[in-house]
């Protein structure tokens, strides 16, 4: 089993964008210094010991025929997508733009990309002028690139030319509306209550008034706050064209990207390759035969902050209760609580996010066997005792 899990920032960036990952929601602090948690915290932790051990001796015997081998390594059924496109009923671009629109993006990658895509779907309902996206360093990713660091911003710019009208940057009049002057006080042009999944009449309703008012709307929170029902046929194209056509990787992203897809795709027969060079042409020492093909390519999102977030129980017992405890306090600050319901509940509810031994027995259940090559991108995991859990099952 080969792991990628110490990649450097613009890696993950990379493969961020290679994974599409549904990502539970929840909101860490949005403009509050976050206290930089103890990069220590889970050394707390008691080694947590293998909960399902013996569904796990199950899986090890598991033996799939080749059909289901076949099976599950064969593309998926068309599903009914289409592209996108650009159609007649599009509303022009207006004479005159009602105003400044800005957003703060918290999340990862994917949730940023997200609001991105709902942010010039805004734009278009109020037909105001989109400022380019800040994106919110996460504290557990502790990613700092810029939109324009990420995507290509001209290509941006210029795909949504006949859709809305974006700046890279306010005018000087403008200039007072930052991060910080909304960090530090009640703010008449700050709009923090979108509930999730505003409708289009929403903005108009609230937002656009405070554009009329003051030439400018800053809308933080902004992860999911627009509705994926019931609004216009256009927007949704909209949303669909900002994802699919207007935002792509600057080219040193996206070579990165597929020099990492070729390496996964076709490992280096020797251990001990990577550090700086992960860019060469390394196509010559490829053992073709023995590497090339299938792998699994899995976020293992079980990171200390989701597990604070969930409140569940991970095994640790006393010590990895008070430690997740102390996180969540520390990024939270009290706005999520332990949780009224038992574990079991919890679990039961399917609100704990999977520990890399669930994951380890889901992937046997599927039928992966125990020679899959398995890839993990990931932050950290929760604790060095969870890749024994990966491995407990697959290298026994
Ligand atoms: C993999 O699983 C098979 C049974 O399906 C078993 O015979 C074999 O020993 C396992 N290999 C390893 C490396 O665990
Ligand atoms: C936006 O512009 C379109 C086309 O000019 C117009 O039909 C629509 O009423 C405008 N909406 C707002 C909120 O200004």
């Amino acid at each position: 089993m080969k792991l990628l899990v110490e990649l450097n920032q613009s890696q993950r960036v990379a493969l961020g964008g290679l994974l599409v990952i549904l990502l539970p929601c929840f909101f860490p602090t949005l403009f509050t210094p976050l206290g930089r948690a103890s990069p220590s915290i889970f050394s707390e932790w008691n080694a947590p010991k293998p909960r399902h051990l013996q569904l796990l001796k199950g899986a090890l015997q598991l033996q799939t025929s080749d059909r289901q081998q076949a099976n599950l390594w064969s593309p998926l059924a068309n599903q009914g997508w289409k592209p996108c496109v650009d159609s007649a009923d599009t509303p022009l671009l207006p004479k005159k733009s009602q105003g400044y629109v800005q957003v703060f993006l918290d999340g990862g990658l994917n949730q940023q990309r997200m609001g991105i895509c709902d942010a010039v779907a805004v734009a278009k309902i109020l037909n105001a002028t989109l400022v380019i996206p800040h994106l919110e360093v996460n504290p557990v990713w502790q990613d700092s690139s810029s939109f324009t660091e990420i995507f290509d911003i001209d290509h941006f710019i210029n795909v949504l030319k006949d859709d809305i009208f974006i700046t890279k940057e306010l005018p000087s009049k403008y200039s007072w509306s930052t991060r910080e002057y909304y960090a530090t006080g009640i703010r008449a042009t700050r709009i923090k209550t979108a509930p999730l999944h505003a409708s289009a009449i929403w903005y108009l309703e609230n937002v656009l008034p405070v554009l009329q008012s003051y030439g400018i709307a800053a809308l933080a929170p902004f992860s999911h706050r627009l509705a994926f029902d019931n609004l216009p046929a256009y927007i949704q194209r909209l949303r669909c064209k900002v994802n699919f056509e207007a935002l792509v990787f600057v080219p040193h992203i996206k070579a990165l990207g597929e020099a990492l897809v070729n390496r996964i795709r076709y490992p280096p027969i020797e251990s001990g390759a990577g550090g700086t060079e992960y860019l060469q042409d390394r196509t010559n020492e490829i053992n073709h035969k023995q590497g090339a093909g299938k792998f699994v390519v899995l976020h293992l999102r079980f990171d200390k902050d989701m597990a604070a977030h969930s409140a569940c129980d991970f095994g640790g017992g006393k010590a990895e209760k008070m430690a997740l405890a102390k996180y969540r306090q520390v990024i939270w600050q009290g706005r999520v609580l332990k949780s009224q319901f038992t574990d079991e509940e919890l679990r039961n509810q399917g609100r704990c996010p999977l520990t890399p031994e669930e994951i380890g027995l889901l992937l046997a259940a599927l039928g992966f066997s125990n020679t899959t090559r398995l890839y993990l991108a990931s932050h950290k995991v929760c604790h060095v005792l969870s890749h024994r859990r990966v491995e407990l099952l697959y290298e026994p």
